[in-house]
């Protein structure tokens, strides 16, 4: 290992990312009382141009008006190669008060990108006086994106989030699919006559969470579209948290609950990893390195390993 200690990432949580129009200003309040650990409200792709300006006014209405509670609060911006982005950060800064806590940058291609955001967002904090300063989060939704996804991980000490965004990726890649993550169909090993399917999102998930584990940024995975897909939704989560990244977005508040119960640690699994680091602390006074539990092995880096889900449930039980 290098001598250098990883960072970590913010302690909060984030397990799940729940998204709303901000043209459609009648479930912000539904928004506000869902479970989500995080509020996005969407200057982006979900409105339409000529509904910018409305979008804008709404947000900043609501950023005051409503009681966000404890969440955390987050407005994506449009991207960089459009004319809009300046005008959603300087209104957004000038007008919308303290509560707002996160600005979203969506389909991020290099660490200048975030840099210009970057500038423009402390010019405009130290314009209007403001004291908490705005942390930053981006979806990595291009090829070149995930070719310099290192660099945009390193780019900002604003920098708190990092996103998949799997239906830009695909089309930027140019992915023969339609569908919004999850398994494709044509997405396939074949051998003797059975289909075994295999994960076409796979590479690009754990290049960002390397990324983002080497520069202390949270990995989050993006959207999940077919909403009525449930199991899908859940099989999709549970690979994310596998790989290390710690919460999913919700396109629909139905997909809330399937990300929460994913990305919490069961009891189960927090038993277990308690039980390891017991069995340890018994190596450790019989003077070993390694241990046996259940029939298996455990030595110090299962400790590390068992203290990632302890942290992680404490985190998320306050
Ligand atoms: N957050 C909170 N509540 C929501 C919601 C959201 N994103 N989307 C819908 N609801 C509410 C509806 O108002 C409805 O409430 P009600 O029971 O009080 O009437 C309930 O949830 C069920 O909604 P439903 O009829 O199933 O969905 P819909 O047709 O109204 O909307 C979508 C479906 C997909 C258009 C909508 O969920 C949506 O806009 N999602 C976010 C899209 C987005 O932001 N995309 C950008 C990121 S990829
Ligand atoms: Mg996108």
């Amino acid at each position: 290992m290098s001598f250098r200690v990883q960072p970590a990432a913010p302690a909060r949580p984030n397990r799940c990312q729940l998204f709303g129009p901000g043209s459609r200003p009648a479930i912000f309040e539904k928004m506000a009382k869902s479970d989500a650990d995080v509020i996005n409200l969407d200057l982006e792709d979900s409105v339409t141009p000529d509904d910018k300006p409305e979008a804008r006014k709404n947000i900043i209405q609501a950023i005051g008006d409503v009681d966000w509670g404890s969440k955390y609060l987050s407005v994506r911006i449009n991207g960089l190669d459009t004319p809009y982005w300046y005008r959603d950060v300087v209104n957004l800064l000038e007008n919308a008060g303290p509560r707002i806590d996160q600005i979203m940058i969506p389909k991020v291609g290099s660490a200048a990108d975030v840099y210009a955001v970057d500038a423009l967002v402390t010019a405009a904090e130290a314009a209007t006086g403001r004291t908490k300063p705005i942390s930053l989060e981006v979806i990595i939704e291009t090829a070149a994106g995930i070719a310099h996804v290192e660099e945009i991980a390193a780019s900002s000490p604003r920098l708190q989030a990092m996103s998949l965004g799997a239906a830009d990726f695909a089309a930027s890649m140019g992915m023969q699919t339609t569908g919004i993550g999850g398994t494709q169909e044509n997405y396939y090993m074949h051998h003797e006559g059975a289909k075994y399917w295999s994960d076409p999102w796979h590479w690009a998930q754990t290049a960002i969470v390397a990324a983002c584990r080497t520069h202390g940024v949270l990995p989050v995975d993006g959207p999940f579209g077919d909403f009525s897909d449930d199991e899908g939704f859940r099989a999709q989560a549970l690979r994310s948290a596998t790989l290390g990244m710690v919460g999913k977005w919700a396109i629909h508040p139905k997909q809330v609950a399937l990300a929460n119960d994913v990305f919490t640690p069961s009891a189960e699994q927090v038993a277990e990893a308690r039980e390891i680091l017991e069995a340890m602390e018994q190596a450790k006074r019989d003077g070993a390195g390694a241990a046996v539990y259940k029939g298996r092995l455990v030595d110090i880096a299962s400790i590390r390993q068992a203290e990632v889900i302890v942290r992680q449930s404490k985190m998320i039980g306050g």
